[in-house]
């Protein structure tokens, strides 16, 4: 069975991941959407609220699969992969500036282990200025965030960020 595990921190999820998401579970017979807990980065919201909201969202998509799961994950993302017996960690990139890092992480996870290989999807052009940071700077702020993150999550996005 050809696993994928798409990580993130999905604070929120955006349409340009639900894209990803979308795009990514055609390529795998299962895609684990892995919620990464980064504390550290201090996220807007908690691991739970940001598994509900990809759960919404992706149960409000019709051409969806069934083979989409979602978990969360703590310490290193090449341990959860080994764990779910994936072989194949697939990111998104938007633009250039994502490339560094998203390279010094591939490199390093290869490190970790060499049997495990990082995949890269280009965004779908019409996302490619969008991220989870923009959104809540833009909730924060009390603007509109329709388009930017599926429907059934933007009520609870603003009801937590809205001044
Ligand atoms: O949405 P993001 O911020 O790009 O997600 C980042 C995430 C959670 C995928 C990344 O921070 C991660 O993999 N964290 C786990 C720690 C780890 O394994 N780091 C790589 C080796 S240093």
């Amino acid at each position: 069975m050809n696993i994928g595990v798409y990580p993130g921190s999905f604070d929120p999820v955006t349409n340009g991941h639900i894209d990803i998401i979308c795009r990514a579970s055609k390529l795998c017979d299962k895609l684990i959407v892995a919620v990464g807990s980064n504390e550290a980065k201090k996220p807007a919201f908690t691991v739970q609220e940001r598994i509900e909201f990809l759960r919404c969202a992706l149960s409000e998509r019709q051409d969806m699969g069934n083979n989409i799961e979602i978990e969360n994950f703590s310490n290193l993302l090449i341990d959860f992969v080994k764990k779910k017996k994936a072989k194949i960690i697939i990111k998104g990139l938007r633009a250039v500036s994502d490339f560094e890092y998203e390279f010094q992480m591939a490199l390093l996870n290869k490190q970790l282990d060499s049997g495990i290989e990082t995949l890269f999807m280009m965004t779908n052009v019409i996302y490619a200025y969008l991220s989870s940071s923009a959104v809540k700077e833009i909730a924060r702020n009390g603007g509109k965030i329709d388009g930017l993150v599926p429907d059934c999550i933007k009520d609870p996005i603003m009801k937590k960020l809205k001044p």
